[in-house]
């Protein structure tokens, strides 16, 4: 038995924030993001719009795709570092809202990851036996995590006036991060099939924590209260991310997982017909490419349109690749990702 995608879906939201629109707001420009990350524009999510939203309009169309109604649905996986509520996570909302049985939801947070880790569960949910068709989801919606009270809405076009020097300078503190970041989100239907060879192969998951002050947020139970006024106007709830460490453990970690996953399912690494690379950084799509010497054909990105969504990021290049052709039936598919813990890992998925 094997666990196989029959429908996917995409949440994107509709607001498109160009990089002269930031330049508006921080010290920054078109061409630093486009060489330094390869990031054009990115969607925000308005306000009141949350990952769960974007994640059910992704999950409305992953169904339809499928040709299922919430009646076939056993248990939904949400993989998101940016729920709508601290507590409780976003399986609930998606059970009421979309009106499905009193199911099971997971709700995991393993950030950039979260989408791959949902996906070899669902795929051990299944191999188990438990269920026979889950409803899996990557959504995250950043903008929140942006000083958004300093004249952010001057970028999105909402509202009209100069920003000040002191908003811009603070902006600026931050332009190494909040301009990679965009909202977005991407849902599959995983359900168990006897069918041949289709499925998902192998995956290997990765963690290591020695090393979180590289990318962590802030704000939590260790702390009273849970979110201080003062940290949030010195900044301090702003992600802190120190990107070339980052950088560096992207680009020898992913490759190392995917060599990983080949050796486990038996193929080789040139076998990969199409790599699902998370999106972070453009450079670390093409370094991740080189380190494996798989040809750039082989290797889709959509970073420039939609910056890094996080957990959204694996599930829309897989939607997109699906639409357009790229992923026919019967190819090798390599899902990678690498995000904040750190987490990452690769699987193997054939069409
Ligand atoms: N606009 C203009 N200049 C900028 C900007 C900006 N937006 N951001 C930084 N700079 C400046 C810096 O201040 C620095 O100036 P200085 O030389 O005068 O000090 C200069 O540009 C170079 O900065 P670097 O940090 O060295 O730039 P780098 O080429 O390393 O790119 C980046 C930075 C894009 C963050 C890169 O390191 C990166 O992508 N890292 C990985 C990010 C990642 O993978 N994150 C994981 C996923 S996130 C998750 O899990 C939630």
């Amino acid at each position: 038995m094997k666990s196989v995608i029959t429908g996917t879906g995409i949440g994107i939201p509709k607001n498109v924030v160009t990089n002269d629109d930031l330049a508006k707001i921080m010290d920054t420009s078109d061409e630093w993001i486009r060489t330094r990350s390869g990031v054009e524009e990115r969607r925000y999510a308005d306000d009141g719009e949350g990952s769960a939203d974007l994640g059910m309009v992704a999950a409305h169309d992953a169904m339809e795709a499928a040709g299922v109604t919430p009646a076939d649905i056993d248990c939904v996986i949400f993989a998101t570092m940016t729920p709508n509520y601290f507590f409780p996570g976003n399986g609930p909302i998606v059970q009421a809202k979309m009106g499905f049985a009193e199911i099971p939801t997971f709700d995991i947070r393993q950030q950039c990851s979260g989408f791959l880790y949902a996906f070899d569960l669902a795929d051990s949910l299944i191999q188990s036996r438990k269920f026979k068709r889950l409803l899996v989801i990557g959504a995250d919606v950043h903008t929140p995590l942006m000083p958004w009270q300093r004249g952010w809405n001057i970028a999105l076009g909402t509202e009209q006036r100069e920003i000040t020097r002191e908003e811009f300078e603070f902006n600026t503190r931050y332009r190494d991060r909040t301009v990679l970041f965009g909202d977005g989100a991407g849902a599959m239907i995983v359900e168990a099939s006897e069918n041949g060879d289709r499925g998902l192969l192998a995956a290997k998951l990765y963690t290591n924590g020695s090393n979180i002050d590289a990318l962590y947020m802030k704000g939590g139970s260790a702390q009273r209260p849970i979110f201080r006024a003062e940290q949030i106007e010195s900044g301090e709830l702003i992600p802190v991310m120190e990107g070339r460490a980052v950088f560096k453990e992207a680009v020898s970690r992913m490759p190392d997982a995917v060599r990983k996953v080949c050796e486990a399912a038996g193929v080789a690494v040139n076998d990969i017909d199409v790599l699902i690379i998370h999106q972070a950084n453009l450079r670390i799509v093409e370094g991740v490419t080189k380190q494996l010497g798989l040809s750039p054909a082989k290797v889709p990105h959509n970073i420039e349109r939609y910056g890094n969504t996080t957990a959204g990021t694996l599930p829309i290049l897989y939607h997109e690749c699906v639409a357009d052709g790229r992923i026919q039936p019967g190819m090798l598919v390599c899902f990678t990702a690498l995000g904040s813990g750190l987490h990452w890992g690769a699987a193997l998925y054939r069409t």
